[in-house]
Parts: C-alpha cells; structure tokens; sequence
C-alpha cells in the first residue's frame, strides 16, 4: 500500500509506502523537507496535517507538545500516513540544495587505518554511484548495533563509488568500537544517504571560513576539496581545532592544499600542545584562533562550523561578536556517533 502526501504550498507529491515516515519518503525522492535530529526530538521537522489520518509515531513530548498535536502539528521524522495526506511544510528551499536522492548501498572497506590516536578513516567502495553534496552525511548499520549510525563524508562528490569517512572511538560505543576493533578490509557495510542541510552555499560568492573541531573535519574536507577542485575563486579559510599534535588528523593533506592553492589557507589550533610536540602555531581555542586571525571582524564572510556542541557554541558567539549575521553561519553540531 502506498499513501500519496501533497506538501503544500509547493504542490510536491511524496509517495509513502505503509510504515515508512514522511520525512524518509521525502529524502528518498529528494524532496525538501526540513531536519535536523530525523528521530523525533528536536522539533525541526515539524509539518501541519490538514487533510487526512497519521500516526504521530515516536515524537518526544519535547519536541512536540500536546497543543501542537491537537493542532494537527506532527514530526515528519517520526509520523507515518494512514491514509492520502495534504501537509503545510515551511518549504523555505534553500536555492542550493540539490535534493540528491536518498539510496540504499552496499560499501566495502577498502582501506582502514588511524589518522589519530582516537580517530579512524575508512574508505567505503560503494555498489552503485552516490550523488551528494559536499558535506552532507551517511548513516551506516553496524552489525549488531540497533538502528543506525550518521557519519559525515569526508570525500569529494566526485568520487561517485569511494566514500571516505572518519570514525571517532567513543569507549563503550558499540558501533564506534565495532569500527575501530572489528571492521577490516573486505567488510561490507549498508549504507544510506545522502543526507543532511549541511553544504556550502555555492550561489554565495562571499569568502568563506570554515572552523572545525574533534572529528568534524569530515565536511568541511569534502568542502574545501570539492571547492578547490572546481577551481573556485572565493578565498578559503580552515581552522581546525585539536587538543595536540597526535590529534591533528589531515594536517598533510591541508598543508599540502595551502601550498597548492593561494586561495586556500589552513591555520591550526592547539589548545593543550605536549611538550614534545614543539609547536609554532596557535595556541589556544580554534574560534579564538579564528578571532586573533581576523581580528575578530568577520562580516563580509559565509562560515561553515562542524564540531561537537560546545565548539560549536563558542565559535558562533565569537562570528557574531565580530559582526557575523546569523544568516551567514551554518553548522553541523557533531554529536559523535557511539
Ligand atoms: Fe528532529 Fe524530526 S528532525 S524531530
């Protein structure tokens, strides 16, 4: 059985099968919705039901209060169709998202091996070609691990059959530890995706400044590469946060890309160097890195933030002291993977 939901105002027709959600449907036929969590608790996802039956499905009193659900209000990530539906979505599609449909695959390892010492990078040969947009993500199953993983890819687009994506070890994590102790080459993995809202915003030719912390590197990777690949003009900036040197991972690749390219420069940040590590560069936070690099003027910037929240945090209250509008910062809060 197929339910037919017609998202208005664009008039979109989003074929559901039964038991698939809203949100899962729309993805698969790379229709824009609204998201951020795709699991029912933080609100993003929300659409008005005005004509036919759903099933509210798992959403979270927090992300969806009981007034809202009188109100017809429901979770795309979480509300399956029991019959045809019309839905009122905030369809505000941003003009550079390309609706890369999602897709089922099958990856094999083809290569894994430590960047750091808590860090992994795979390489996913993939059965079919996958269309995406630098910095968006995956979801892998990990066998024996319920439900799925969401990982950012780290390659560039295109590279339609490798994907490449970096695994930080979270201890007790099951599917981060599967990863890190089990995983080896000739391994097949499903894989999901694209998905995500994470991607550069190309119709924008503002320079751009990318701050990345932990192992969100992964996107802003496949940004700056797919960028610099296109020969694009606009001047690039990384700033790459990490405790020491031994966490540093990429610092090779970005060296290598900054003497390559004169639009393109790379400024690590080290916030607790060792000793042995005899470091010459920025000591302290990446945003403060950020600040002292700029002089904490930032408008007339796009920033892209990929990092675990309280990087994130303190990166968009600095841009924005520095006179950075809102508008123009996105970000991707890398809530590791266990
Ligand atoms: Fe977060 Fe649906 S995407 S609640």
């Amino acid at each position: 059985m197929t339910y037919e939901v017609t998202v208005e105002p664009t008039g979109d027709v989003i074929e559901v099968e039964e038991g698939q959600t809203i949100l899962d449907a729309a993805q698969r036929q790379g229709v824009w919705l609204p998201f951020a969590c795709g699991h029912g608790t933080c609100g993003t996802c929300k659409i008005t039901v005005t004509e036919g039956d759903v099933d509210v499905g798992e959403a979270s009193s927090f992300a969806l209060m009981d007034i809202e659900r009188d109100e017809g209000v429901v979770l795309a990530c979480c509300a399956i169709p029991e019959s045809d539906l019309t839905i009122e979505a905030d369809v505000d599609v941003d003009p550079d998202f390309l609706g890369h449909p999602v897709q089922d695959y099958q990856g094999v390892v083809t290569d894994i091996r430590d960047l750091s010492p808590t860090i992994k990078g795979l390489v996913l040969q993939l059965d079919d070609d996958i269309a995406f947009q630098a910095g968006q993500y995956v979801n892998l199953h990990i066998p024996g691990v319920e439900g799925t993983r969401a990982f950012s890819i780290a390659s560039k687009p295109s590279e339609h059959r490798a994907l490449e994506l970096h695994v930080r070890l979270v201890p007790g994590g099951a599917a981060t530890s599967y990863i890190h102790e089990q995983l080896a080459v000739g391994d097949t993995l499903k894989v999901s995706g694209p998905y995500g809202q994470f991607f550069t915003r190309k119709s924008d030719p503002r320079d751009v400044i990318f701050i990345a912390g932990g192992s969100g590197l992964s996107s802003p990777q496949s940004m700056i590469l797919d960028l610099l690949e296109a020969g694009d003009p606009r001047q690039i900036y990384l700033f790459q946060g990490a405790r020491n040197v031994s966490e540093l991972y990429r610092r090779e690749l970005f060296e290598e890309l900054a003497q390559q390219h004169a639009n393109f420069f790379y400024i690590p940040a080290l916030n607790e160097p060792e000793d042995s590590d005899g470091w010459q560069g920025f000591q302290g936070f990446v945003h403060e890195a950020a600040q002292d690099y700029f002089d904490n003027k930032f408008n007339g910037y796009k920033a892209y933030l990929c990092g675990p929240p309280p990087m994130i945090d303190a990166a968009v209250t600095a841009l924005i002291q520095g006179r950075l509008f809102e508008r123009d910062i996105h970000m991707e809060r890398f809530v590791t993977a266990a």
